[in-house]
């Protein structure tokens, strides 16, 4: 069938017509396991009950209003995001995606510090568009190199309006997890020269390392933390907060930024109601066991597969295998998919960013699938 939909990414011929827990089902009755919860989004599984009845309350309430109104949800969302980064009488702005989110704290970064370059990780994916776009002729972008600090002297941190900080970069090299010391340079260097750290918590937060957010396992306070995917479960929901010296900034000397889904109450109310789960169903100490489990298994499987897998990464449930050059990984992503198996594959390389309530039933079965496909490779 030709599709009226542009062909902007690579996908299959499969069509989805339901996703529950960590389950997709396509039109032909076919079942799926989700390793990669979507687009790392459903970390609390798809169509989650709690979050499906907060929507639908919703609906019937107030999905949207103009710039006239402020809303209670947004301002809880706020104060929650706040407490479980550790920010106090900071401030919260919503969007609906990531990109837009991290162009916004961008923006802002810029029009504080009145500089205009912005420093990354050169494996950091920041955005589709604009500011963090990864387009090679954006010349405001300094990419330091991953983990070379001798890289970090070479840097004009003080003509740099932010240094925007992923600290678990899923997309450009199938996760990696820049090493402690060379973080703690860079923030301090940034500190230093009043370039502002941005936090890009996209894909590493609400609980995917097996913390609230990716930067707490490096002992830094950002300037202002960036959220999505996961804030919404599946629902289009983003978050710019930023700490107290911000937010007096921008109180000071406003900045006006304007979107027509800015502070909807609808999605922060999903917001709201993904921060109650997370902590009600102890879901992160839960998912650190459980991505403790895949970790261990994935790293048995390499024991015994030497010569074919050539490195396991992860760090909570933010899984990667790499297989050595002469194993055919297309071939393994095409027979897994064909499987009943969802994950991401690019440089040999499998990435598994599941639900965080994934079962070990669930894994058990990858495992054994994925041990049995080896052997055939
Ligand atoms: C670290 C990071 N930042 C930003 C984004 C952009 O988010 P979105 O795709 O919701 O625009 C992504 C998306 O994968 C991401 O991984």
């Amino acid at each position: 069938m030709k599709s009226a939909i542009l062909p902007l990414y690579e996908s299959s011929e499969k069509y989805l017509v339901k996703s529950k827990g960590c389950y997709l089902y396509d039109s032909e009755g076919k079942k799926y396991l989700d390793l990669e919860a979507g687009v790392w989004c459903a970390n609390l599984g798809h169509s989650n009950p709690k979050i499906t009845k907060v929507i639908k309350k919703e609906i019937n309430t107030s999905i949207h209003h103009g710039y006239r109104f402020s809303n209670n949800y947004s301002e809880k969302l706020s104060s929650e995001l706040q407490r479980i980064i550790g920010f106090k009488n900071g401030a919260s702005v919503f969007l609906s995606s990531g990109s837009e989110a991290i162009n916004l704290a961008i923006t802002i970064a810029r029009k504080i510090t009145n500089r205009k370059k912005i420093i990354k990780i050169s494996n950091s994916y920041l955005s589709a568009f604009g500011f963090g776009g990864i387009s090679p002729d954006n010349n405001d972008l300094i990419n330091v190199m991953y983990n070379d600090e001798k890289s970090i002297e070479a840097i004009n941190f003080n003509e740099a309006a932010a240094f925007v900080l992923e600290t678990g970069g899923a997309s450009l090299e199938m996760v990696k997890f820049p090493n402690k010391i060379f973080v703690k340079k860079l923030v301090n260097t940034a500190k230093k020269n009043k370039t502002i750290i941005i936090a890009d918590e996209v894909t590493t937060g609400m609980g995917r390392t097996g913390k609230w957010f990716g930067f707490q396992h490096y002992d830094i306070k950002p300037n202002m933390v960036v959220t999505g995917k996961g804030l919404g479960n599946g629902y289009p929901i983003s978050g710019v907060t930023v700490d107290s010296k911000i937010a007096a900034a921008i109180r000071k000397n406003p900045i006006r930024y304007a979107q027509s889904h800015q502070n909807d109450p609808l999605g922060c109310a999903v917001g709201l109601e993904v921060i109650k789960t997370i902590e009600e169903e102890n879901i992160i100490n839960k998912s650190i066991l459980i991505g403790n489990y895949f970790y261990d298994k994935l790293k048995f499987l390499k024991e015994n597969n030497k010569d074919k897998i050539k490195e396991v990464r992860g760090r909570g449930l933010l899984l990667a295998v790499e297989f050595h050059k002469n194993v055919d990984g297309n071939l393994l992503n095409k027979m897994l998919f064909e499987n009943g198996f969802v994950f991401g594959f690019k440089l040999n390389t499998i990435r598994l960013l599941p639900t965080l309530i994934i079962t070990k039933k669930d894994i058990d079965k990858f495992i054994a699938k994925l041990t049995d496909l080896l052997k055939s490779l």
